[in-house]
């Protein structure tokens, strides 16, 4: 499907984004581990938050979506139940990485499935750390779906230190701790997101920058309700809209704002966005508020290596707001780009080049320098991947002559009603 865009002059108004997509697949996997029933409110009705639904659906936990909630009916410790059919995780690597973790640990076999680009993202970085757990795989010789999990009798704990700064390796391993007595520790250099921390309550000692996180069945979640803030990568995009168009004030409601994953508000104050924070809150051990975001004239700056992991989703975004701003885009450090959806440093480096831009593409990112000099309507693609297809969705409504992004579909994995929020918001 091609999406075609026109010019927007400025956005203003409000908007209630849905629920983060990290903490909403972590609510419902927690619910369906937990006995009895859970009630998770503001989820992400996504395509990614249905895979993982699907997974537990199979392992025989009843969830009932309306349009309000989600009712899960949990199986307790050692509820889960063999599935019947293959596990089907579709786009979804959150819903991969981080069930292979769960199922290692179960007595049953299973065999984890994907789609054309998740069979394509390495799982080699989850098999390992539970291989020295003593899990046992039946794998391709590239290590990536379908993913066959055997059970085994000599899983264990174990101390891991992530090679790889990465929240879905860690939540992994953490998961596969769940169900022993002995404590599973795993230790960090780089910051990651913390939502399997916050909503397990984990343990975590800080040391030198490195953060130990510990895990065992004690931890082991109960059933209980969940609010889910809205999703910050989801709001990333509208910020970046209303910072860049003149005249813009936008309010973003009850938006996520943990540390470990605010770091694209920094970013963009550090470039001279003008962006506040009112009625910040805490629920379920995540902090919240509501944004308002107004034009601003912005300047690129360094963006450090230490923020990378925290703004790893905003990354295309934030090269849009790049374009507009003073000096060239760049960022390095971020070789993770090129194993998400698509190898994003890939697709946001051709897209970028049909404007006529000079653009560097390195192994660990990429560097945008010179003024758009392309005036013809352009046929931006998402290459399948959904941050890809709004990042320049964004970039159309900014363009003078608009655009058009390929595969737009996409968008149906983290916000299927992007359009709609567009549409609210835009002045003509
Ligand atoms: C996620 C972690 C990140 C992120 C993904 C969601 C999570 O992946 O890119 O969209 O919910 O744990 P990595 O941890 O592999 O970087």
């Amino acid at each position: 499907m091609i999406q075609q865009f026109s010019h927007v002059k400025s956005v203003n108004g409000t908007l209630n984004l849905p629920g983060d997509k990290s903490i909403s697949h972590r609510s419902v996997m927690f619910s369906a581990l937990a006995e009895g029933t859970s009630t998770i409110y503001n989820y992400l009705e996504s395509a990614d938050i249905n895979s993982t639904i699907d997974c537990f659906r199979k392992m025989g936990c009843e969830i009932i979506k309306t349009e309000e909630k989600i009712v899960v009916t949990g199986k307790g410790k050692g509820g889960l139940q063999a599935p019947a059919e293959k596990l089907d995780c579709g786009n979804s690597g959150t819903t991969a990485r981080l069930i292979t973790g769960i199922l290692a640990a179960q007595n049953f076999e299973s065999t984890l499935v994907g789609d054309e680009s998740l069979s394509l993202r390495p799982m080699k970085r989850v098999i390992d750390p539970l291989t020295l757990m003593g899990a046992k795989f039946e794998t391709n010789d590239k290590l990536t779906l379908p993913l066959t999990i055997l059970p085994s009798d000599d899983f264990h704990a174990i101390e891991y230190i992530l090679p790889v700064a990465s929240a879905q390796v860690k939540s992994c391993v953490l998961l596969g701790g769940l169900f022993l007595d002995e404590t599973t520790t795993v230790i960090e250099k780089e910051a990651t997101r913390n939502h399997t921390e916050n909503l397990l309550g984990l343990d975590v000692l800080e040391k030198d920058g490195s953060r130990s996180i510990s895990i065992s069945s004690k931890n082991y979640p109960v059933a209980g309700i969940y609010n889910v803030p809205s999703d910050i990568s989801t709001a990333a995009f509208f910020i970046v809209l209303a910072s860049i168009l003149p005249n813009s004030e936008l309010k973003l409601n009850h938006v996520l704002l943990n540390k470990t994953r605010c770091g694209i508000i920094s970013v963009l104050r550090d470039m001279g966005a003008d962006i506040s924070i009112e009625n910040e809150k805490i629920s379920n051990g995540e902090s919240s508020g509501d944004l308002i975001i107004k034009s601003a004239r912005l300047k690129n700056c360094e963006i450090s290596s230490e923020i990378i992991a925290n703004i790893i989703d905003e990354i295309p975004i934030l090269s849009i707001a790049g374009l507009f701003a003073d000096g060239n885009f760049i960022v390095r450090n971020a070789s993770e780009l090129r194993v998400k959806e698509t190898d994003r440093i890939a697709s946001v480096c051709s897209n970028l080049r049909l404007l006529g831009l000079e653009v560097n593409e390195y192994e660990d990112g990429f560097e945008v320098a010179g003024r758009i000099d392309n005036r013809s309507e352009l046929v931006f693609d998402s290459y399948g991947d959904h941050r890809i297809a709004m990042a320049f969705g964004v970039l159309s409504v900014i363009l003078e002559q608009g655009g058009a992004v390929k595969n737009f579909g996409a968008v149906g994995v983290s916000n299927p009603k992007f359009l709609e929020q567009l549409d609210v918001i835009s002045d003509k």
